[in-house]
């Protein structure tokens, strides 16, 4: 199978020449420009170099899975379209629809004219890693790319949370967390390495910061509120005094907390993509590790980052 061909003269991909990985469930993963990319997804991001016509306008949420995602849609959701629906609406969408819902991914979604069709500022999301996002997105030209959000977790975290992820999509399918840890530590994982996906994204917020902006998924649980006036303020939309006065801010948080969303008859009930509604909403804490990994195993995944990193003046 060969994917699209991309416009910068790299050749085409021949899928089934990539280095293939059997051992990540649900999916095959291929290696593609250094990481392991799930294989239907291949000629999706492949083509998207060619076929997303990014606007200025656009903001692109990023991350590396099992990371926030699903809380970084909504929140940038709600945060963009507070005018138009606000938070404490009955009506809101995010009461009615999965987040995932709400916020197309770039590389699921860009298989017609889905995302061409979608009404100014789009609010889109991704997992591709930076150095494989489409050329016109990452090229530093003035921001004709439009602006990136990148949320970034503690690798033990990312993975534990993978692991239950997976588990409930295998049903009764053996699969060990001592398994899913030897193959993430070698950086066998959706998107992984995962330390590389996320040095990827901190660099170019250190080059470019007007464009991409950093979060961490722990400060933000720690500060959901700055870190939501945070991110209205890079999207283009800071909140105003009477905003500030009338709680708007608090109302997202609110809207937007684990508790509300797992509630929500959307998130009680239907699918992405074969991967239930339910599945996203599991803990939410930082620090989850712990009840699963020993302390040898967070040990070593930390020392396998911290080499990987050392150099890029970033540490998790
Ligand atoms: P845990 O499995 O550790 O609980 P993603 O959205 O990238 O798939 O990441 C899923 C992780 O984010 C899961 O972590 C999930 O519970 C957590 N999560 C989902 N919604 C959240 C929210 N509103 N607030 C905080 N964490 C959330």
């Amino acid at each position: 199978m060969a994917a699209s061909p991309h416009d910068d003269g790299m050749a085409e991909i021949v899928i089934s020449s990539l280095p293939l990985e059997t051992r990540c469930p649900p999916f095959l993963l291929r290696q593609y420009g250094g990481f392991w990319i799930p294989e239907p997804l291949l000629p999706v991001v492949a083509a998207a170099q060619t076929r997303f016509k990014p606007r200025p306008s656009d903001v692109l949420l990023a991350s590396f899975p099992k990371s926030g995602t699903t809380w970084l849609k909504a929140l940038a959701f709600a945060t963009l379209n507070r005018v138009k629906h606000p938070p404490r609406h009955p009506g809101h969408p995010l009461r009615r629809c999965n987040p995932h819902d709400c916020v197309k991914y770039l590389e699921w979604d860009d298989q017609g004219d889905v995302l061409e069709a979608l009404p100014s500022p789009r609010l889109l999301a991704t997992h591709i890693p930076y150095t494989l996002l489409p050329a016109r997105v990452t090229a530093v030209d003035g921001g004709s790319g439009g602006r990136i959000v990148y949320i970034c977790r503690d690798p033990k975290d990312a993975l534990v949370s993978m692991w239950f992820f997976t588990k409930k999509k295998l049903a009764d399918e053996a699969y060990t967390i001592e398994e899913a840890f030897e193959l993430f530590c070698d950086g066998r994982a959706f998107y992984g390495p995962q330390w590389h996906h996320v040095v990827g994204y901190w660099e170019a917020s250190r080059r470019r910061p007007e464009e991409v902006l950093f979060l961490r998924y722990e400060d933000m649980l720690r500060d959901p509120a700055g870190n939501v006036r945070k991110l209205a303020e890079f999207m283009g939309c800071g909140f105003s005094g009477e905003e500030e006065a009338a709680g708007v801010v608090q109302d997202i948080v609110e809207i937007c907390s684990m508790d509300a969303l797992k509630n929500m008859e959307g998130n009680k009930s239907g699918s992405q993509r074969n991967f239930r509604n339910e599945t996203f909403f599991r803990k939410g804490v930082a620090g989850d590790w712990s009840n699963h990994l020993t302390p040898a195993m967070a040990e070593r995944l930390d020392k396998i980052a911290e080499e990987a990193l050392r150099g890029s003046g970033f540490t998790f």
